[in-house]
């Protein structure tokens, strides 16, 4: 099976790549010999979760034995739960007792959240160990694996503490999705689309056309998909690599409902992807409204979003709540609710929408559900 290798190279930081293919995972241990970083490391730390580590644990540490790596491991539970500060202490004292040093490395073998949790203790024990990243999801293949942030929860909100720390290899096998709930994979469509939408007519047009296809887990073109995404975000890493720069904001779109449709509705009801396109398509008719966003394009982001299987959501709340819900997100700012805004496909901005107009525009969306 052919695989694809990106090379992502952001200022400042030592270049990586990113392997994608079917058949990768076999081959880690392998390709960790050939990073400077990870090659002489004396031990390896995998790290996993519940419901991963019984599928494909056994295939990566066999993989990095085989490479001559030594290697422990250290599972945690399953799901959004783990990723806080008490499992993150857990892990820096496991990593205390089986010895790690700062020659040493960690392996992310999961999704968002253990992708997210190991980075975070890799960039912070002994004040940072190399991390590889080999994402289990749709989602953190196009997204988080990518990039270099990571982060655990607070009860206030999600990733409040984290860092930047970006991985020394990501491994993407494409051939562990197969094993993703529906609805998994749907989440990770939506940030597809996302990505599609805010790089360009030819990645959203050629979305449009394998809609069908990503959505029944075609080969060839899940690992386009997983391509081009990590192609896009590494350029708007490269140009803004810590969110300073109004660049990275891009990658928010659709978050800025979303993520209060995720809190509102209960994290959980719907998956991170459903909201996020839920937000897509109202940031798109905002746009309509307030930088003439043409109503073609409206309506072939609908259509495209419901061929990837993410309907329009059944589920509103009164506008002042999700006002509030936006305004006490970490991604907010003083002020003003900021919203990536389309003006067509691959042409965005960042807007500031006073209240006021954002109550009215809420107060339609509530309204639409309602028909
Ligand atoms: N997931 C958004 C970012 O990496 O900036």
């Amino acid at each position: 099976m052919p695989t694809t290798k990106i090379v992502v190279a952001i200022p400042g930081e030592e270049t990586y790549s990113v392997r994608i293919g079917a058949d990768v995972l076999a081959g880690l241990g392998k390709y960790l010999t050939r990073i400077p970083a990870i090659a002489k490391a004396p031990r390896l730390l995998l790290i996993s979760d519940s419901n991963v580590a019984p599928l494909y644990l056994a295939d990566a540490k066999a993989s990095l034995k085989a490479a001559g790596f030594r290697v422990s491991e250290i599972v945690v539970p399953a799901g959004e739960d783990s990723k806080n500060v008490a499992v993150a202490s857990e892990i820096w004292e496991a990593m205390a007792a089986v010895g790690l040093t700062r020659d040493c490395a960690v392996v992310a073998l999961g999704g968002g959240v253990v992708g997210d949790l190991a980075g975070f203790v890799a960039s912070t024990f002994m004040r940072g160990l190399p991390v590889v990243q080999v994402p289990t999801t749709l989602l953190s293949m196009v997204d988080s694996s990518v990039g270099g942030k990571t982060g655990v929860n607070l009860s206030a909100g999600k990733n409040l503490v984290g860092t930047f720390k970006q991985p020394s290899y990501v491994c993407a096998s494409t051939a562990v999705l197969a094993s993703l709930p529906e609805r998994e994979w749907a989440c990770g469509c939506a940030e597809v689309a996302k990505s599609a939408v805010i790089d360009s007519d030819e990645f959203f047009f050629w979305l449009t056309e394998h809609a069908g296809d990503l959505v029944a887990r075609e080969e060839a073109v899940v690992s386009e998909a997983v391509a081009r995404c990590v192609v896009f975000k590494a350029d708007v890493v490269a140009k803004d690599k810590e969110e300073t720069l109004g660049v990275r904001e891009c990658l928010n779109y659709g978050h800025t409902l979303g993520h209060a449709v995720e809190k509102l509705a209960g994290y959980g009801t719907y998956s991170h992807g459903a909201a996020v396109a839920e937000g897509m398509r109202f940031a798109a008719r905002l746009g309509a409204a307030l930088v003439g966003t043409p109503v073609d394009f409206v309506l072939a982001q609908d259509e495209l979003l419901d061929a990837l299987g993410l309907p329009s959501l059944p589920w509103s709340a009164e506008p002042e709540e999700v006002l509030a819900a936006m305004k006490g997100d970490k991604k907010a700012r003083a002020g003003a609710v900021r919203f990536v805004l389309p003006h067509d496909v691959g042409k965005w901005t960042v807007e500031e929408v006073a209240d006021e107009v954002l109550l009215e525009h809420l107060a339609a969306w509530k309204g639409s559900k309602q028909a």
